[in-house]
C-alpha cells in the first residue's frame, strides 16, 4: 500500500516522468494542482486502486492499494468525502465500509467482468441447489450478490477465508480461475461459478513460455484471476499489492507482472533498478478513470453511491467478516 506523501508538482514529475511524457504533463499537472486543492477544502480523500494511471497513483491518491486494503483504509478514514478511483464494486465496498460519508467515483461506468457474470438471483439459485453449504463471495461482486454472501473475499486472502469456515464444501464466486487457484492450494471442495476476468483471462502459457525463453533471468509474478497454466508458468502468485512487495522485496533484475500493464508503470516508478517487460492488456473499465473526471465529481460532488439500506445492511456484515480475517 502506498500512502502520498505532501508533494509538489516538481516533485510528482520528477517521479513520473520516466513514464508520463512532457508533453501529457503539461494536460496532468493543472489538474493535478486542482484536485489536491479541492480535496483540503472538502476534507476529501482520493483512494485509488494500482491499475490507476501514474498521474492518479502518484499525483493525487492519498492511497493507493489492493482491493482488501483498500475496504479497509475506507473503514479508517475521517476525511467527509471518499472519491474512489476504481471501478463500482470499489466505489460500492468503500460505501458499505463507511456508510456515513459520501463515496464517489469519477465514472458510473467503470465496472467489471466478474461482477456483471452474476446476479443476487444466480446466488440465491446456488442456495437452493447446495442447501447449507456457505457462500464465499470474491469484493468483485455487486452489493446485491454480497447481500447473499455469508463471507466475502480477495485475492490477497481467499484461501485464508476459505479455511476460516472450517467447513468440507464452500460455493465460491465467480471467479473461476481464482477458484481453481484457490482448489489448488485446500482441501475444502469447492463449487465455482464461470466468471473470467477479461484482462486476466488473455494471457496465455505460450506467451509466459515465450518471455521466459527469451529472458532466462527473469521473474514472472501473476495475478490469480488468470488461467491455472498461466499460473504455473509463474515463479509467484498474488493479490496486485503482493505483486508489488514481492518486485519491492526481491529487486529481480528482469520482471513480468502478468496483470493490468498500467501497474507495471506505477511499480516500475518504486523500482528504478528493475527492468519491466510489458506485455499490454488494459482494463477498458479502471482506464475510464481521469484526472478531469476526478475533478468534476469532487467538484460537483457527483456520481454518489447509493446502496439501498437492506442491501447494504447484509452486503456490509460478509465484507467486515473478511477484514476481521485480515491477509
Ligand atoms: P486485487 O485485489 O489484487 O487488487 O485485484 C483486483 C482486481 O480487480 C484485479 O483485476
Ligand atoms: Fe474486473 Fe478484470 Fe478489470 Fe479487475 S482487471 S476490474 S477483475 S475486469
Amino acid at each position: 500500500m502506498q500512502s502520498s506523501q505532501k508533494n509538489t508538482l516538481s516533485d510528482i514529475y520528477k517521479k513520473i516522468s520516466s513514464v508520463v511524457p512532457e508533453i501529457e504533463w503539461k494536460v496532468h499537472a493543472p489538474l493535478i494542482e486542482k484536485i489536491n486543492k479541492l480535496k483540503k477544502d472538502k476534507n476529501a480523500v482520493i483512494l485509488a486502486h494500482n491499475y490507476q494511471t501514474p498521474e492518479i497513483y502518484h499525483g493525487v491518491a492519498d492511497i493507493s492499494a489492493d482491493s482488501l486494503a483498500l475496504a479497509v483504509e475506507a473503514s479508517k478514514t475521517t476525511a467527509d468525502i471518499i472519491v474512489l478511483c476504481g471501478v463500482h464494486f470499489m466505489a460500492e465496498t468503500a460505501k458499505l465500509m463507511n456508510p456515513e460519508k459520501k463515496v464517489l467515483i469519477p465514472d458510473m461506468s467503470a465496472g467489471c467482468s466478474l461482477a456483471s457474470s452474476i446476479t443476487g438471483e444466480d446466488v440465491r439459485m446456488l442456495k437452493e441447489k447446495y442447501p447449507g453449504v456457505p457462500v464465499v463471495s470474491y469484493v468483485n461482486t455487486s452489493a446485491e450478490v454480497k447481500a447473499e454472501t455469508d463471507i466475502c473475499c480477495t485475492s490477497a486472502n481467499a484461501v485464508k477465508v476459505v479455511e476460516s469456515l472450517g467447513v468440507e464444501k464452500v460455493i465460491f464466486l465467480p471467479d473461476y480461475y481464482l477458484a481453481n487457484y484457490v482448489q489448488k492450494n485446500t482441501k475444502v471442495k469447492i463449487i465455482s461459478w464461470q466468471g473470467t476476468c477479461i484482462v486476466h483471462e488473455k494471457f496465455t502459457a505460450k506467451e509466459i513460455e515465450d518471455i521466459r525463453k527469451e529472458n532466462p533471468d527473469i521473474k514472472i509474478i501473476a495475478h490469480p484471476e488468470c488461467p491455472p497454466d498461466v499460473i504455473s508458468a509463474s515463479d509467484f502468485a498474488g493479490s496486485t499489492s503482493n505483486m508489488s512487495e514481492y518486485v519491492k522485496k526481491n529487486q529481480p533484475k528482469k520482471v513480468l507482472l502478468v496483470t493490468e500493464c498500467t501497474m507495471s508503470d506505477n511499480v516500475q516508478i518504486e523500482n528504478p533498478n528493475v527492468k519491466f517487460i510489458k506485455p499490454c492488456n488494459l482494463c477498458p473499465y479502471m482506464n475510464k478513470i481521469t484526472l478531469q473526471k476526478i475533478y468534476d465529481c469532487l467538484k460537483n460532488e457527483s456520481n454518489e453511491i447509493k446502496i439501498s439500506h437492506n442491501i447494504a445492511a447484509m452486503a456490509r456484515k460478509s465484507v467486515q467478516r473478511m477484514t476481521t480475517i485480515g491477509r
